[in-house]
């Protein structure tokens, strides 16, 4: 049978790749839907992109766009005009993105302009801060997007105070979620090998070097965290001083390294020996780092969201989250640079927040998005 919908579905940078791999297993398994995967380049190291495509049984791209890192406007450009050749050649019913990168919003630009039906899956996030250029994302996408598939309410009600029509808003849960939990049981054989960075450069094997709730997990890449000298300096110095009490790992984007290598920061890392810095791990590696650590500590936008279905402690050092779910229900909690070291130290103390999985992040979010489609096409 002739699948007679064409979909294109795009992904980018890292966070994007969790949550378009549950949708292509359902979108490859639907009779009538014909998903065409674009990947733009955005992201493009190995470890940052091709490595959750083999990890997750993505399917290659059909297209990739290949464009690179550049500044703001001229990514977005470069994804703009490569996309709207794609979208001209494959005329697709539907364009699908995902969460909140330059590529979501340049894409739905593109798509909405082409007169062609786009959705946006975790519309609706609000930080507020118009700072953070993923709001700005966030905003864009969702001010010319068609449906909006949203992973809590809060997002939903955001959307409707916007004057979004409620019947093109679907309450889908979570497709990070979908990702995990897939994955969760057969993290036993993964092998951690951790990359360090610095004069030691040393390969660790996790196992062989961490026990269970021996040690915390740390990631930064947000701007606001590393871009500034003053920042970044300040962090590493209080995660070598965490180190002294408990070890922490830190797989570093490569935002943030560039960054410790331009300031000069690695020093004060080799001056730690119990604060190693790595290279970006694999989903399945990062997953069991995270679910066998005593807490994390971060500025992600997703790990928010596993930390809280695994129960893990998650200090989030933002100003403010556009995941408010959870901290309401979940084991995050905001708080500034300076306050991480007390705030690890009751953690340590066993006052650490737990929490519980929100309403629909139960691993089946993307057969509630494949039903919401249904019901658009019909
Ligand atoms: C992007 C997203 C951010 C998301 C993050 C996830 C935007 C505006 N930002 O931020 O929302 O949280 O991805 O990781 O879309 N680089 C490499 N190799 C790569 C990719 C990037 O070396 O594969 C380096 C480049 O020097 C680049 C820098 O990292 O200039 C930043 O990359 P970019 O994609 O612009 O932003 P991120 O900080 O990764
Ligand atoms: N992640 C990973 N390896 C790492 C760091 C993070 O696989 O070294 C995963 C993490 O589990 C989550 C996603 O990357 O699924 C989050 O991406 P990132 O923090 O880059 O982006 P954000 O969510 O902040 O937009």
């Amino acid at each position: 049978m002739k699948k007679r919908y064409r979909l294109i579905l795009v992904a980018g940078a890292r966070p994007n790749f969790m949550k378009i791999a549950p949708l292509m297993r359902a979108f490859e398994a639907h009779p009538a839907i014909d998903a065409v995967l674009v990947h733009t380049g955005q992201h493009y190291d190995e470890k940052m992109s091709e490595l959750f495509f083999r990890e997750l049984d993505i399917p290659e791209p059909d297209v990739n766009l290949d464009v690179g890192s550049a500044s703001h406007a001229v990514q977005t450009a470069r994804i703009m005009e490569r996309f709207e050749g794609v979208c001209l050649d494959m005329k697709p019913d539907m364009v699908m993105v995902v969460g909140d990168v330059n590529s979501t919003a340049a894409c739905t630009l593109v798509a909405s302009k082409l007169d062609i039906e786009t959705a946006h899956y975790e519309a609706g996030l609000r930080s507020n801060d118009r700072s953070m250029p993923e709001e700005i994302n966030r905003v864009v996408t969702d001010a010319v997007c068609d449906y909006f598939f949203t992973t809590s309410r809060d997002a939903s009600e955001n959307l409707i105070r916007e004057g979004k029509p409620a019947e093109r808003i679907f309450l889908v849960g979570n497709l990070m979620i979908d990702t995990l939990l897939r994955f969760r049981g057969g993290l036993e054989d993964v092998d951690v090998r951790l990359e360090g960075l610095g004069a030691a450069g040393r390969a660790v094997d996790f196992s062989e070097v961490y026990r269970p709730g021996g040690f915390g997990v740390a990631t930064f890449h947000r701007p606001s965290n590393v871009d500034k000298r003053s920042d970044l300096e300040r962090l590493i110095h209080i995660l070598s001083g965490v180190s002294r009490e408990i070890p922490v790992i830190f797989p570093v984007h490569p935002r943030t390294y560039s960054n410790i290598e331009k300031y000069g920061l690695m020093k004060e890392v080799d001056d730690a020996p119990d604060l190693l810095l790595a290279n970006p791990v694999g989903y399945l590696e990062f997953i069991k780092l995270v679910d066998s650590s005593k807490f994390v500590m971060t500025d992600s936008g997703g790990i928010q969201e596993e930390t809280t279905v695994l129960g893990i402690p998650c200090l989030t050092v933002r100003e403010n989250t556009e995941r408010p779910i959870t901290i309401w229900e979940g084991s995050n909690k905001l708080i500034t640079i300076d306050e991480i070291k007390y705030e690890v130290g009751e953690i340590l103390k066993g006052n650490g927040k737990k929490g519980r999985a929100p309403h629909l992040w139960d691993g089946k979010t993307a057969g509630r998005i494949v039903k919401a489609i249904e019901k658009i096409i019909n």
